[in-house]
């Protein structure tokens, strides 16, 4: 593996020599929970958010998480000592309950392991801006992973097979939707749809992860017009005038094609590329720098 620096319980060092235990219950059983920000010229956005998600979920799962330690010069440091401060990045904090016992009851585990890496954005993201992406549905079912989706836990199987997926089928993402039809959501993205200039997305309580860029869309669009937040279908998807996905790291990103099939006339919409711009413009705002220096 190419070298590059990692934050590891503490310490900053060579990705290829930070090591957890071989008892650490986040490679056992996936017991554990990341969040991914974005850093644009070093800085992340939206921390705040990210760190209160991971408490919240931290609490669900009864995993000691302090979102007062310093992330944000952690995340500060780490991009500037993996060259990548001058540009944009994705951070990811994976925290795991440590190492304990061979068993699904934790007992009384070591302490929870904190792992920080920084990685390059999808080089192909300025080019998907401009022409948008192509989605591939996917099936998934009910049940207990209703609850395990809206916590960004370490168990991302079906996202990894639904990335391969899509990626197999020549598209960007892949997208959620239950037995009746119901779509909820990217593997690692929330999906939205414009109808007659009205926003739709699926609720989060029909179990999908309360993305923060969602938050800060839905509030966005709120003052351009009327949102509505209800059950998302197939069959709205494929009459749709707009669709786009929101990340992190993506930010907002157009969707041109369902497998396929073009979205309206196949060219980035209208409500879709000015909820991007008011996007960046948030985002500016909220680091003090100039729109045009956020980059890529
Ligand atoms: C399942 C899922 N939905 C939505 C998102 C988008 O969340 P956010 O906007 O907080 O990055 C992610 C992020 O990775 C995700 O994994």
């Amino acid at each position: 593996m190419k070298s590059s620096i990692c934050f590891l319980n503490g310490r900053y060092l060579d990705t290829n020599d930070a090591t957890v235990s071989a008892l650490d219950r986040g490679f056992l059983f996936g017991e554990g929970l990341f969040e991914t920000w974005r850093t644009y010229k070093g800085q992340p956005f939206g921390l705040r958010e990210h760190l209160r998600r991971m408490a919240k979920s931290a609490r669900a799962l009864g995993i000691p998480f302090d979102p007062q330690e310093p992330w944000h010069a952690r995340t500060r440091r780490l991009t500037r000592a993996n060259d990548m401060a001058a540009g944009s990045a994705a951070v990811r904090l994976t925290i795991t309950r440590g190492s304990g016992p061979v068993s699904l009851i934790p007992g009384r585990a070591g302490k929870p392991t904190r792992l920080m890496l920084v990685r390059p954005l999808d080089p192909k993201l300025p080019e998907a801006r401009m022409r948008g992406v192509s989605i591939h549905l996917m099936r998934c079912g009910r049940g207990v992973q209703d609850e395990i989706r809206q916590i960004k836990s370490l168990n991302y199987l079906p996202a990894i097979i639904g990335k391969q997926r899509a990626s197999a089928h020549g598209c960007f993402e892949a997208v959620y939707h239950l037995d009746d039809g119901t779509v909820l959501e990217g593997t690692t993205s929330n999906l939205f749809v414009v109808k007659r200039g009205t926003l739709v997305t699926t609720p989060v309580a029909e179990g999908l992860l309360p993305g923060i860029t969602r938050a800060m869309v839905l509030a966005l669009a709120r003052r351009l017009g009327p949102v509505d937040e209800r059950p998302l279908q197939i069959a709205d998807l494929n009459s749709a005038d707009e669709v786009f996905l929101t990340s992190s790291s993506i930010e907002v990103l157009p969707v041109t094609r369902i497998g396929r099939r073009a979205v309206a006339a196949g060219r980035v919409g209208e409500l879709t590329q000015e909820l991007e711009r008011r996007y960046r413009k948030r985002v500016a705002r909220s680091l003090g720098m100039p729109v045009g220096d956020l980059g890529d």
